[in-house]
């Protein structure tokens, strides 16, 4: 009887200890997903290196000015910038890492472990294959606006970004107010979800995203 109840003990330990391994293993998931996330956003920025100073060799048309940010061809919705004329990266989803490393660091590509260590670089493939959130499920693609309900979004923006960005979401900006990021809906999602390059900023990609989808939403109302 002892022995059952101990075997017992050791089985329900067991399952509660692997269940925690579980969990812990997701969070670093999570946090290496929103870091990729990062890196696709402004990879020179979060990295704190200074960018290429030429133009990326497979920019075609006018470049912009860091044409070596992955949005700069491939967009804040993952389906290709339309200005750069690149197909985008939605077609990479769920592929190994190791083949969208070696993509990285083909010849059209150029990024050498000088630019993205391997870590980086891994980093970036578990963002590119694992991390895209399908962005035409929160931002409708023809109207630009986000699909969120900006009044449930007052509220989380009011008890979340408005402590750094401010109630008028002018506070911290030394680019955009963020009544004027609104103008470009699925950047400003990426960034909720995975953090701002180089900047102690929350990432919620662990929260349901419809959150950060109404947050965008709110943010539509500030002022510009
Ligand atoms: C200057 C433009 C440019 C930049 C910047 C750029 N890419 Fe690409 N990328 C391309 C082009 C062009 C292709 C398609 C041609 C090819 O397959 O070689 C491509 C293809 C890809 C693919 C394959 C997509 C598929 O459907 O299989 C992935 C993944 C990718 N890029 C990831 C990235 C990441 C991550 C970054 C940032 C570190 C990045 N790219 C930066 C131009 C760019
Ligand atoms: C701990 C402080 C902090 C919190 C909380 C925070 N942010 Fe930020 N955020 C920053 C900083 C710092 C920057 C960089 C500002 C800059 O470079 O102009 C930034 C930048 C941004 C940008 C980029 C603006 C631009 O010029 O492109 C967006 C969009 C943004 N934040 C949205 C949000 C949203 C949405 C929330 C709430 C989910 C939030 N932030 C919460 C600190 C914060």
């Amino acid at each position: 009887m002892l022995m059952r109840r101990l075997h017992t003990i050791t089985i329900l330990a067991a399952a509660s200890l692997s269940g925690l391994a579980g969990a812990v293993q997701a969070a670093e998931i999570e946090s290496t997903l929103a870091r990729g996330g990062r890196l696709y956003d402004n990879w020179s920025k979060e990295l704190k290196t200074t960018r290429p100073e030429e133009p990326h060799p497979a920019y075609t048309g006018k470049a912009p000015k860091n044409s070596w940010r992955c949005t700069a061809c491939h967009g804040w919705d993952y389906s290709g910038d339309k200005g750069a004329g690149v197909k985008g990266i939605t077609g990479a989803k769920g592929k190994p890492e190791a083949s969208i490393v070696a993509i990285l660091r083909d010849k059209t590509h150029g990024y050498g472990p000088d630019k993205l260590s391997d870590k980086d670089a891994n980093d970036l493939a578990m963002f590119v294959s694992k991390g895209q959130i399908d962005m035409s499920k929160y931002v409708d693609p023809t109207t630009n606006l986000s699909k969120g309900n900006p009044a449930k979004g007052e509220i989380y923006y009011n008890t979340l970004c408005g402590v750094c960005h401010g109630p008028d979401g002018k506070k911290v900006s030394t680019g955009m107010a963020l009544g004027q990021a609104a103008d470009y809906p699925a950047a400003m999602l990426h960034k909720a979800l995975n953090g701002q390059p180089a900047e102690a900023m929350p990432m919620l990609r662990a929260f349901d995203h419809g959150i950060s989808a109404d947050i965008v939403a709110y943010t539509k109302s500030l002022p510009k």
